[in-house]
């Protein structure tokens, strides 16, 4: 992002130029720095001594364009839902390159997948691995699967815990051994259902790489002992996503040649250590792919005061970005018109739906805002869009991608008609 007067460039193009002619609200990523972060997780996540994989989780982010650009890079890729998966299929991905998450696959999707030839299925439970092995009996389908861990670590930004929490809504704990066993044991009996190893994913935007260590250890140390003690080896470890990215002053993401070393070195040691026979490892990246590549334009409406505050409104609001006012999530943002200017007001960016807690951004500086300006919030690109809703009939913004001086529209802006376009009056009974 470059600021020429008073104007702000996004891949080279201007953002007053693409709010004029595209309108705002408008999602802007600048499709080159997306194109470095898959870059640069490829080139630290790898290793000459084990087989290493970065896998895109498109629940961050995802449209035909994004997927290209994930397939371009020869990253593979995260769905869980039959729905990412449709996209993928959209875009001719290549299907061995899919992991198929969820704790609650149908079997709809579940059958989806093993039509496709989705590579590998992440199990939740066993209830799910029961439904696969019928299906895949059925179909005569072979297919990979990893099973989803609670491995007693959870990463909380700047902490990490070890809990006794037993209890996720995810995967199953490492202390129901149990539980594991059996599924793995039914796995190696089944002709067409391939064990390979586990996944964890212990959160979300980490900034502590201690938290990655700790995963690996206890993850090593688990895997050591159902070989030592039940005799189940595997092969492969997804270690899940959750690096960090810069949203504000306040952050301080670990760089990712320094966090993709670590974990490398870390499972390297590990492995070592215990004897295994670990061959492949993974990593998940949503956010840290796409945050910092995507922002979000707005027109200001009207600018209220009240006794404590002055409000400057803008033509969205929760509906393009729920981040706020589910997470308390903080931004920064600028006035594109007034990029240069002083800021010397204090104010609070608020969308216009019809909800209290729509606030975009509580408390900012900014030069005195005035109807018609252009306001952009930086870092939206991860679980923005992805998590827009028509709330209040708000039609989702349209997503543009900029790169060198070029722009181009690759979802097109909802309109009335689309929000309708479901609606119906057909009798059922
Ligand atoms: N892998 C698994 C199994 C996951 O559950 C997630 C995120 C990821 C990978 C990617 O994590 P990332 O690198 O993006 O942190 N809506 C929330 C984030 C929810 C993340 C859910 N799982 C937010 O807006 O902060």
């Amino acid at each position: 992002m470059s600021e020429k007067r008073n104007d702000v460039y996004i891949g080279g193009v201007s953002c007053l130029e693409l709010a004029k002619k595209v309108s705002t609200p408008l999602y802007v990523f600048d499709e080159s720095k997306i194109e470095k972060q898959l870059n640069d997780f490829k080139k630290y996540f790898t290793s000459d001594e084990i087989s290493c994989d970065v896998i895109y989780a498109s629940k961050a982010f995802t449209c035909k364009a994004m997927v290209e650009l994930v397939k371009k890079h020869n990253c593979s890729l995260d769905v869980v839902s039959g729905g990412e998966l449709y996209v993928a299929k959209a875009i001719d991905f290549p299907m061995n390159r899919i992991y198929f998450h969820g704790n609650n696959k149908t079997l709809k999707e579940l059958k989806m997948a093993l039509d496709l030839g989705v590579g590998t299925i992440v199990l939740d439970n066993p209830m799910e691995l029961d439904a696969l092995l019928k299906l895949t009996n059925e179909m005569k389908k072979e297919i990979h699967t990893l099973i989803r861990v609670n491995p007693g670590i959870e990463a909380h930004t700047h902490k990490y815990i070890v809990t006794a929490h037993i209890d996720s809504k995810f995967g199953i704990s490492i202390q129901d051994k149990e539980t594991l066993v059996d599924m793995i044991t039914k796995m190696n009996k089944s002709e067409y259902v391939k064990f390979d190893g586990f996944h964890a994913h212990i959160g979300s935007q980490i900034f502590d790489m201690n938290a990655y260590i700790a995963e690996i250890e206890t993850l090593m140390s688990f895997v050591n002992d159902l070989r030592n003690e039940y005799d189940i080896h595997m092969s492969a470890l997804n270690l899940g996503g959750g690096f960090a990215a810069y949203y504000t002053s306040a952050d301080h993401p670990i760089p990712l040649n320094e966090v993709c070393n670590g974990i490398v070195d870390t499972v390297l040691k590990e492995r070592k250590k215990y004897g295994l026979n670990i061959k492949k490892i993974m990593i998940e990246p949503g956010r840290s792919i796409v945050a910092n590549a995507g922002s979000t334009l707005y027109e200001v409406g009207y600018i209220k005061k009240t006794k404590n505050k002055k409000y400057v409104f803008v033509d969205g609001g929760m509906s393009d970005n729920i981040r706020p006012a589910l997470y308390q999530a903080d931004y920064s943002c600028d006035i594109v018109n007034k990029i240069k200017e002083v800021k010397n007001e204090k104010v609070c960016v608020a969308g216009k739906c019809c909800e209290s807690g729509d606030i975009l951004i509580e408390e900012i500086m900014l030069p005195k805002a005035e109807s018609g300006d252009i306001l952009i919030i930086y870092t939206t690109g991860a679980y923005g869009y992805s998590m827009a809703s028509n709330y209040n009939k708000l039609a989702r913004p349209a997503v543009v991608f900029t790169k060198d001086g070029k722009a181009r529209i690759v979802v097109e802006r909802e309109n009335f008609e689309d929000m309708i376009s479901n609606d119906c009056d057909k009798e059922i009974f």
